[in-house]
């Protein structure tokens, strides 16, 4: 007999903790027990626990997010530490917490999920799609010293991430607001949580405002510096931060950074040696995955012109949907569908990460060429950037 509830305060520790702790760390280990009680405080996260007959079994935390889609600010679910107690797996637990915690997170008013897969074909199973991985560039931080004689206004000051949580947080919203895919925790709070105090924190200002910055660590002299977050608001702050790296030459051999779509490392400077690099593989290096979890919850989101009907074959969002674009989209139940497509599908199309021709390929819905051609005016293609760890 099995039992879903939410978990809150101590009782994280005694049910929740130990199950991830067994799945995604080190153990036997002791917990910091002073250190987890800090965290236990901090609201907009919801901790699931599946219990088999009173045994704790399976759990699952949703984070409260907001998420760019095509340029409009949506509630998202980010789903994380989803582990089962190796006496319960194969048992179908996690299938029974997924499935709940997705009704839930769309019942908590969240439009779309997205999360980070152990393995992408487990959550496929529940209708999430892949949007890609985060390329990183390594150069060399001598290539960026021609940088250092321009002449840009501003300046760039270094402390450890925690002291300027509040100036990073409002450049990176400011940059949410033009990001497509890009995710931040609801709370301040909850993100400032999450502000390592090992982490180094460069901000570029510019008349005294924060216009970008470089969080980052050094693993060892000699070797590399490794950018956690590169975010700017164009290309004078860019310029002030690529110039931060360049006084690293004769410290460190190589800079490591991630890429959002928009950044092209080519062109930054003439003679750059860079190498751009995206994996993604099962366990080791995780590329993110969305799902939608309301289709009227995406009405206002930015697209094309047209008018398709579509039937949506999906557990939590089936049904007949019209979609009308106008420059905004409106949804409305009903209609006479021409395309048939599963939840992976629509989320293909709303993401932009797939041209309606892929979708038969990928058993992600059957539809006729026109009606593909008017989903692919609509979801024009698109590429989405996550940005947020979880
Ligand atoms: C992954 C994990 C949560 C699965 O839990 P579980 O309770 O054994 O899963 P279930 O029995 O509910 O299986 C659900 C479905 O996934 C499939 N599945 C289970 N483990 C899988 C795996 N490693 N890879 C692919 N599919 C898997 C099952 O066959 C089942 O498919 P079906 O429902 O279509 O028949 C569990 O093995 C675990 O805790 N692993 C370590 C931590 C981890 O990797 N968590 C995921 C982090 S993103």
């Amino acid at each position: 007999m099995t039992e879903i509830r939410l978990v809150e305060g101590e009782e994280r520790l005694r049910f929740g903790r130990p199950l991830t702790a067994y799945a995604f760390e080190a153990s036997p280990r002791t917990d910091d027990l002073t250190e987890l009680r800090r965290h236990l405080s901090i609201g907009h996260r919801r901790v699931h626990v599946l219990f088999d007959d009173g045994e704790p079994r399976s759990t699952a935390t949703v984070v409260e997010m907001t998420q760019n889609v095509r340029g409009a600010l949506l509630p998202m679910g980010g789903v994380a530490g989803v582990a089962t107690h190796p006496a319960g797996r194969r048992r179908g637990f996690a299938r029974e917490m997924l499935t709940h915690v997705l009704a839930d997170m769309r019942d908590q008013g969240q439009v779309v999920s997205a999360l980070y897969p152990f393995r992408a074909s487990f959550y496929e199973r529940f209708g999430y799609v892949g949007i890609g991985a985060e390329p990183r560039a390594t150069l060399h931080p001598a290539d960026l010293a021609p940088l250092l004689r321009a002449d840009v206004p501003g300046e760039v000051t270094l402390t450890r991430l925690p002291e300027v949580a509040a100036d990073v947080r409002a450049v990176t919203e400011a940059a949410q607001r033009t990001t497509h895919g890009m995710a931040l925790r609801a709370d301040p709070e909850l993100a400032a949580a999450h502000a390592d105090d090992r982490t180094w924190a460069a901000v570029a200002r510019v008349d005294g405002r924060p216009a970008g910055y470089l969080t980052y660590e050094i693993r060892e002299y000699g070797g590399e510096l490794s950018v956690q977050r590169f975010q700017y608001d164009g290309a004078v702050a860019r310029t002030l931060l690529l110039g931060w790296l360049a006084r690293h030459t004769d410290q460190v051999t190589t800079v490591s950074l991630p890429l959002r779509p928009v950044d092209e490392p080519a062109t930054w400077v003439t003679d750059i040696d860079v190498t751009v690099r995206s994996r993604q593989a099962p366990l080791h290096e995780p590329a993110p995955m969305v799902r939608v979890l309301s289709v009227p919850g995406l009405a206002g989101i930015p697209v094309g012109t047209g008018e398709v009907t579509v039937r949506v074959v999906d557990d939590l969002v089936g049904g007949v949907w019209t979609f009308a674009g106008n420059g905004t989209l409106s949804v409305h139940p009903g209609g006479t569908p021409t395309a048939e497509l599963t939840g992976h599908g629509l989320a293909a199309l709303v993401y932009g990460v797939l041209d309606p021709a892929d979708l038969p390929l990928r058993g992600y819905g059957t539809l006729d060429a026109p009606t593909a051609d008017a989903l692919r005016v609509l979801f024009p293609r698109a590429t989405p950037f996550l940005l947020e760890h979880f």
